[in-house]
């Protein structure tokens, strides 16, 4: 994909793997629209980058979203790009059903959201000459960490639902590329940031960045880190993967 002189719409980009994608992708020349719930995170990142543009989303809300979609075609009809970032993180204990309500929860912004995004943007995209949309799974959508049993069927969710789209849009100008990140620093779970067992996020940024450049067709955004979790069933050693990874859990679980 090419990753300049673009316009891209990245909901999800307050803070962590959004953030630092945004930023890159600003300093390569794209016009970069950074999208999420916090305004005043909004509002630092637009004043420390002129240049990038901040919209308020709830990804949540089906109304958010039409209202966002709405503003940004109409100030951005150059739009090509939409990367579906939002998301969260629940632990989960499923012996008793107080897990419901965070299930719920996430279900609606790791998937549902994606799904919305993608209905308010596919028409417009197809009518740019080369566009893409980039969902984001995880490492977790192909090896399941115990505590998080929501989150792992979201991001499988998510993988899938990318395979199925980038087949059927492949008679359109819309490529379809998913970001698989693995464990990152980020807040995204309370101690994610300190956490030894998660990659440093400039180390994963660069790495995204330099696939994006160096591989034109990738269709799977992969960096090394990732590839334990993602190929454990390929090479044959899955039930090694689970254990690794349940071992590593950084809870303690
Ligand atoms: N870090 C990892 O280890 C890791 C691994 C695999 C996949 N991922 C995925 O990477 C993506 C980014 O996560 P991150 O690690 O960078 O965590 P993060 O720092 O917590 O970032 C999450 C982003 O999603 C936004 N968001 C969450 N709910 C939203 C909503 N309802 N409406 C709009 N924006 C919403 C947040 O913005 P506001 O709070 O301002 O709304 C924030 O910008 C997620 O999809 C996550 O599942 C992360």
């Amino acid at each position: 994909m090419q990753i300049t002189g673009k316009t891209v719409f990245i909901p999800g980009a307050t803070s962590g793997i959004g953030l630092a994608l945004a930023l890159r992708l600003y300093e390569r020349g794209n016009t970069v629209i950074v999208g999420g719930r916090r305004q005043e995170l909004l509002d630092r990142i637009t004043a420390a980058h002129p240049g990038i543009v901040g919209v308020r989303i709830d990804t949540a809300e089906p109304d958010s979203i039409t209202a966002a979609a709405a503003h940004i075609l109409a100030a951005h009809p150059d739009l090509d790009v939409l990367i579906t970032m939002a998301g969260i993180m629940k632990v989960e204990d499923w012996h008793s059903a107080d897990f419901l309500a965070s299930a719920e929860q996430q279900v609606v912004t790791n998937v549902l959201g994606p799904i919305r995004l993608i209905a308010e943007f596919v028409e417009h995209l197809q009518s740019r000459p080369d566009a893409a949309i980039i969902t984001v799974s995880s490492g977790l959508a192909f090896a399941p960490l115990r505590v998080t049993p929501t989150y792992n069927a979201t991001k499988a969710a998510i993988h899938m639902l990318s395979e199925t789209l980038r087949l059927q849009l492949a008679d359109t100008s819309v490529r379809v590329l998913e970001l698989e990140p693995p464990a990152v620093r980020t807040a995204l779970l309370p101690g994610q940031e300190d956490s030894d067992f998660a990659m440093p996020l400039d180390d994963f940024a660069d790495e995204v960045v330099q696939i994006l450049e160096t591989q034109p067709d990738v269709t799977e955004i992969q960096v090394q880190n990732v590839k334990f979790l993602r190929y454990g069933e390929a090479r044959g050693d899955y039930p090694q993967v689970v254990a690794a990874l349940n071992r590593l859990d950084p809870h303690g679980n």
